[in-house]
């Protein structure tokens, strides 16, 4: 499945993984059965209108339909998650939440994504669902520069090797490249904005311990981006446009990169750390299932993408970290 480019990534995600060499750390095989979807509704037909001034268009009409899956995550606005298995519910439109994948920006549990403002003109609801999917990506992407700004911070705040920092400054603008080529596939079906503000806070909390480190990156870099990764091989191999083609698949290549990265912190995070952090990797990895993961297929066939790759490489990853340090 997803083809050599995404055996490739794989086969490097597993030497990495398999030097990393923790004593008892295995990944609970039913976790990778378990969806673990987020159910959350919304008023109908008034749905909060998105800040930007972009959402917000519902109809008046009491019994209108819910918006479409694929246009619910446009009207609302709301971190940019996907809205999936929709239907009303006494009165309400309820979804299964979906975020975004590759490496998100997360602030106390919460996925951020910038709001946007109009690029060239006057702001246009995407006509279409193929560019509310991009936008939502772009959004995605564009968050994913704070969430390696940040670690980097981290990195350095915890005496990590340079070139772990480095790397996470790199990684940070292959997430700038992701989102100009995602706005601008937006761009090109009618949809004219750019990122505006992406709110953060009064202050942006940082991993201050390698346990905290560990954990988030396991879940954020190991999984998200390899599960982007196998993604984007895969649209890319569905994709017959070869500029598209050629983008996606450097995005993927991108993307294997950054889930090597995060095994990289991780062994580093778990050297450093020893028997303390071990523990704290092994019961993130034993609930991976359920952090619910998103991408841009139909949603049955990502289901099958995310549970091969938690089969196939995150759970023999995890599993080689089980061998006695050499
Ligand atoms: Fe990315
Ligand atoms: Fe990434």
């Amino acid at each position: 499945m997803h083809g050599m480019g995404w055996r490739r990534v794989a086969e490097r995600i597993l030497a990495i993984a398999g030097a990393v060499c923790l004593p008892g750390l295995a990944l609970a095989a039913a976790a990778c059965e378990d969806d673990g979807l987020e159910r959350r509704c919304f008023d109908w037909p008034n749905p909060k209108p998105c800040e930007s001034g972009s959402a917000g268009t519902g109809s008046t009409d009491a019994n209108a339909a819910c918006p479409s899956e694929a246009e619910a995550g446009a009207y609302f606005c709301e971190n940019s998650p996907e809205y999936l298995n929709g239907k009303k519910e006494d009165g309400q439109c309820c979804y299964d939440v979906n975020y975004g994948s590759g490496r998100p920006l997360r602030i106390d549990g919460a996925v951020h994504v910038a709001t946007v403002k109009a690029h060239g003109g006057s702001i246009e609801l995407p006509p279409d669902a193929d560019a509310a999917l991009w936008l939502r990506d772009g959004l995605a992407e564009h968050a994913s520069i704070a969430s390696f700004s940040r670690a980097a911070l981290e990195l350095m705040a915890l005496g990590a090797p340079l070139e772990l920092v480095e790397a996470c400054h790199h990684a940070a603008l292959d997430e700038a490249r992701h989102a100009r080529v995602c706005f601008a596939e937006a761009r090109r079906r009618g949809a004219h904005v750019t990122p505006d503000r992406l709110e953060m806070g009064a202050s942006l909390p940082l991993a201050r311990t390698l346990e905290e480190l560990v954990a988030s990156t396991f879940r954020e870099g190991c999984v998200g981006e390899a599960v982007a990764s196998a993604i984007l091989f895969e649209r890319a191999a569905a994709t017959e446009e070869p500029r598209l083609r050629s983008e996606l698949l450097r995005m993927a290549e991108d993307e294997g990169r950054h889930a090597e990265l995060g095994w990289r912190i991780v062994r580093w995070g778990c050297e450093a750390g020893g028997e303390g952090v071990a523990r704290v990797l092994e019961d993130v990895a034993s609930k991976v299932g359920e952090a619910p993961l998103d991408g841009f297929l139909a949603p049955a066939r990502f289901r099958e993408v995310e549970r091969s790759v938690l089969r196939d490489v995150v759970g023999p990853a995890a599993t080689a970290c089980a061998q006695p340090v050499t």
